[in-house]
């Protein structure tokens, strides 16, 4: 048999979704496994939402689409981007997609010629790395240390830059470390991406998820939106993970550009779940603002209980849902079997088999001192979580 295709067989599967899809194999398959391996909000999609897409439905609204997006959910995106985060998008630079995933695919594709650089500051999102690598980009990543919170300095992106890059990746706020740029720091970091004349790839699913902080997007400074393709959805913003409807808003040469890469590609994301989209965008924010709330009570849950056993506290994320935690201190430590445990990757196996607990090691976001746990789940979810982190953590010797 003939080769198959060197590009894609050189890129890494997503760690999250392997673990997500073991745990939940193992719970299909009877085993005890507590999972906060997944992004994924566990509030149902809200009901106006469903209800606006059972009217799509009952409507006949399940034909082809234009590959761009319906114009009436494009232009409410639109008015959410110049309501909420003062930016100014026609329509027609709205691109509707299959997920913020597939937006990030998108803003790539659009923009990476094979040997350009993308910069990508770590700890970063799985995909970022694989998906430059897999248009023939080299993904050059800058490391954010814990103690500077988690982000990048304008400095570190002013030395990372060469002639070949293209441009940078920010995740704001960010998953996995929960970090969020304060409106100085994103500023300083856009003077320098204008001054160098880069892109920004700025993905912003977890704009509403902010603690004592404020979100800006990264396309609000003076010179940003002609080069930024801002990436945002509805996944986890609105509970609707498995709708898979995401959005590009681009500059107007670029988004020409995505849409011909969805013409020839995938088309349209699904009719049914645009028309959902809409019912989300036309929706109050109470729903939004409750789980906001809820976030924020687990996250301080999560703080409090992973002290019990961390001697080095976990940093307290300003944004999104996750708390990566630092986990180096039982590294060399063995397990009751004899197992020594080297690095994230093999503490989460442990504390899969040993405690069935699903949580993510750092490795997979390039920080091998921390693990990923996702609190966006129940109270009881997280509290037997941390029972079994903790116990887990206790039998190393
Ligand atoms: C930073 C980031 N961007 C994008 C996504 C993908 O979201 P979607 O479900 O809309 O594809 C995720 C999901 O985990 C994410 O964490």
């Amino acid at each position: 048999m003939k080769p198959l295709s060197t590009r894609t067989l050189n890129i890494a599967a997503s760690l999250t979704v392997a673990i997500d899809t073991l745990a939940k194999q193992m719970i299909a398959d009877g085993k005890d496994v507590v999972s906060l391996g997944a992004g994924e909000p566990d509030f149902p999609t809200p009901e106006p939402i469903r209800v606006a897409a059972c009217k799509a439905i009952d409507e006949g609204k399940t034909r082809y689409t234009a590959p761009v997006g319906i114009m009436e959910v494009r232009k409410a995106v639109a008015k959410k981007l110049k309501d909420e985060n003062g930016l100014d998008y026609k329509p027609e630079q709205i691109i509707m997609t299959s997920g913020a995933k597939h937006a990030v695919f998108n803003s790539l594709a659009a923009l990476v010629n094979p040997g350009d650089e993308v910069i990508v500051p770590a700890p970063y999102w799985v995909t970022y790395p694989e998906l430059v690598k897999w248009l023939g980009g080299v993904p050059v990543i800058v490391q954010a240390t814990k103690e500077a919170k988690f982000k990048i300095t304008a400095e570190q992106l002013r030395a990372a830059i060469t002639d070949k890059t293209k441009a940078v990746l920010l995740n704001n706020p960010c998953n996995p470390t929960g970090a969020v740029y304060t409106k100085e720091e994103l500023g300083d970091l856009a003077k320098v991406i204008v001054e160098k004349d880069i892109y920004c790839i700025s993905d912003e699913v977890y704009e509403y998820f902010v603690y004592d902080t404020e979100f800006t997007s990264a396309a609000a400074f003076p010179g940003m939106a002609e080069r930024t393709i801002v990436i945002n959805g509805f996944s986890k913003s609105h509970c609707m993970t498995g709708w898979r409807i995401g959005y590009n808003a681009a500059p107007a040469d670029i988004a020409k550009i995505i849409g011909k890469i969805q013409g020839q590609a995938t088309h349209h994301p699904s009719n049914v779940a645009q028309y959902a989209a809409l019912g989300a965008l036309e929706m109050d924010k109470s729903n939004v603002e409750a789980m906001q709330a809820a976030f924020l009570k687990r996250r301080n849950y999560m703080l409090k209980r992973t002290a019990e056993i961390l001697p080095v506290p976990a940093h307290a994320p300003e944004g999104a849902f996750y708390l990566f935690a630092p986990v180096t201190c039982f590294y060399g430590k063995k397990t009751p079997e004899g197992k020594v445990i080297g690095g994230s990757v093999e503490l989460c196996e442990y504390l899969l088999q040993s405690q069935g607990l699903a949580i993510v090691p750092g490795a997979a976001f390039g920080d091998d001192t921390c693990v990923r746990f996702s609190y966006a789940a129940s109270d009881e979810t997280l509290e037997k979580a941390c029972d079994r982190f903790i116990a887990g953590l206790k039998a190393l010797v």
